[in-house]
């Protein structure tokens, strides 16, 4: 089965069960300062998790590209990727246990769907603790489809919950899907959740069924909800008897493309597979991120950066593999080529994928040479060292200064007979990132966490905005940027011409009645369960903590925003928009002030 058919069976058999077929959304999250990027199928729903109403119905489906980032260091063994696709189904406060179990069982095992023997079908449910009691609910479930207690597994937090612990908000266990390859156990105690091989976790549910107080209490939930994710790649590995998802069409061809330009085979030795998944799993990631709706382009800040370490340690593993410039731009032409159809934004800025590609190989081979210069330069000297230690402080200083990756400086050492400090240069690492940290959280002070009652006002002012932008030029218009400081607000979004006078009138005047009509604002919060998600979470950790916070200004609007926020919307004044003009093709930029009334 490929993973065309594999995606076409799920869509048509969560719609044969009355679920309503929606579009994945783009990768960068809308409104959601607390990751940098979608990593889950749920991760856009979680308005509707939280009670909103969504408009295709209680009962949803579909496949979303995701990016984690969180074990980017992994990626090169057998199972880690840095994007995948979803599939995923979901019931809004619609079935629960039952149904949600006994669709997947179905889906899993019936001949017409995947057809799994249900003898090599696997489960874990949660096991419970002294706050939740185990779900022995979903354990009987799968007991009543003729899975026996031996394959049926009680495991903890770590695997079966969603919702980190010590957070607020609606949370629940999850019961999670293995196949049993056939392979011999690795060890005695080796079971689902070990990842030998044995075990392929496809599937997994999680029902999402209490709300955590802050007392620590877990309420039960009046409208309950299901959150499917059932991973494409490694479900078609296992499909198609495959060791790794690597095998499968949906990698062979970048690897094939590698091959060539290396002159090398894949499978032949551990360690060329190693530079060659890596290569192709970045690739990948880096093609979806430039060629996304909201394109990103490499930069040394958030979803950028990411891009920009994709890139280079691509780059890098195609020098360790000897290959010539051009190897990038091939590779990421034939990860296009196997996911336009299906993404047509990646036809449509092809050119554009390949052109930043390029550049950015440009300023890193740029990059590479002045550090190559400074290395030479300090090379006498380092070699006078009795210890052959080349020092931790010197290796950050390549890194710091020169851009240039430790795993080079080590390779050049290496050559040269030298041994770099890597303790040295982690804890030289760290003394930088503590000195910088302190900065960052200074110019914070200033900058973002700006309550003042203005920023507040102008804040819910965007909210307005935003809403009525809608209202006015249509649904489609989508917050592309947004930017407050104490005088004013300023919004990107995109809209493809420039806005007539009637339209900013309409536009102030929707504004205005809502602050006429003292609206209440007022807000939830529930925590996502990013733990497995990217490094951003760390980055943006100390800013926004780890929860989102929907805002709802009376029934007018509802969006995920870390706030801060006022109490009501008469509090504002008077809304004028000062400017309007283009910011970046297909996106438009607002100035607005609030004066008094
Ligand atoms: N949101 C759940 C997951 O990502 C289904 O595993």
């Amino acid at each position: 089965m490929t993973a065309q058919e594999l995606r076409e069976k799920y869509i048509e058999f969560f719609r044969g069960k009355g679920h309503r077929e929606i579009s994945g959304k783009s990768l960068i999250p809308e409104n959601d300062p607390t990751v940098l990027f979608t990593t889950a199928g749920m991760h856009p729903l979680v308005p509707y998790i939280l009670g909103e109403l969504h408009p295709g119905g209680k009962r949803l489906v579909n496949y979303q590209k995701c990016i984690r980032t969180g074990d980017i260091d992994s990626v090169g063994d057998k199972t880690h990727l840095t994007f995948f696709e979803m599939l995923g189904n979901w019931s809004l406060g619609d079935y629960f246990k039952k149904e949600a179990i006994e669709f997947s069982y179905e889906f899993l095992t019936c001949e017409k769907w995947l057809g799994f023997t249900p003898d090599h079908l696997h489960v874990t449910v949660f096991e419970g603790d002294s706050d939740v009691p185990q779900d022995r609910e979903a354990a009987d479930i799968w007991l009543s489809l003729g899975i026996p207690e031996e394959r049926i597994y009680f495991l903890g937090r770590e695997d079966n919950w969603w919702g980190p612990a010590g957070q607020t908000g609606p949370c629940g266990p999850d019961t999670e899907m293995f196949i049993d390859t056939g392979v011999s156990p690795c060890s005695p105690d080796c079971r689902p959740g070990c990842y030998c091989g044995k075990y392929f976790e496809i599937w997994n549910d999680v029902f999402i069924q209490y709300n955590k107080t802050p007392e620590r209490r877990y309420l039960p939930l009046d409208q309950k909800t299901v959150d499917t994710g059932m991973g494409i790649e490694r479900t078609c590995a296992i499909l198609q008897g495959k060791k790794t998802v690597f095998e499968t069409e949906l990698f062979m061809p970048i690897i094939r493309v590698i091959e060539e330009a290396a002159g090398i085979n894949y499978g032949s030795d551990p360690d060329i597979d190693q530079s060659i998944r890596i290569i192709t799993d970045h690739v990948r990631s880096a093609v979806f991120i430039l060629g996304d709706e909201k394109a990103v382009k490499p930069s040394n800040l958030g979803q950028g950066y990411i891009l920009r370490r994709l890139i280079r340690r691509a780059i890098r593993h195609g020098r360790k593999l000897s290959m010539e410039k051009d190897f990038l731009f091939s590779s990421a032409l034939a990860a296009v080529e196997i996911y336009k159809k299906l993404y047509p934004e990646l036809g449509r800025s092809q050119k554009m994928i390949l052109y930043e590609l390029e550049l950015e190989e440009k300023k890193f081979l740029q990059t590479l040479s002045r550090g190559e210069r400074e290395f030479e330069k300090l090379l006498p000297n380092l070699l006078k060292n009795p210890k052959k230690l080349l020092p931790g402080r010197i290796a950050f200083r390549l890194y710091d200064t020169y851009g240039f990756p430790i795993e080079i400086t080590q390779e050049l050492a290496a050559e040269n007979g030298l041994e770099v400090d890597l303790e040295g240069f982690q804890a030289a690492f760290k003394k930088h990132q503590a000195i910088s940290k302190s900065g960052a959280e200074k110019s914070f002070r200033g900058g973002l966490a700006d309550h003042s009652d203005m920023v507040k006002k102008l804040h819910t002012a965007t909210h307005l905005l935003h809403k009525a932008l809608r209202l006015e030029l249509g649904d489609h218009v989508q917050q592309k940027g947004s930017n407050i400081t104490s005088d004013r607000l300023r919004f990107d979004f995109s809209y493809p011409e420039k806005l007539t006078l009637k339209q900013i009138e309409r536009v102030e005047e929707i504004v205005n009645e809502q602050i006429r009509r003292d609206l209440p604002v007022s807000f939830n919060t529930m925590t996502l369960q990013e733990a497995k998600a990217d490094g951003a979470i760390a980055l943006f950790g100390d800013k926004y903590e780890e929860k989102v916070k929907v805002y709802s200004i009376g029934g007018f609007s509802r969006e995920v925003c870390g706030g801060p926020h006022v109490e009501r919307t008469g509090a504002l004044g008077r809304f004028r928009i000062v400017k309007e003009q283009s910011s970046s093709a297909g996106v438009r930029r607002i100035r607005a002030v609030i004066e008094p009334d």
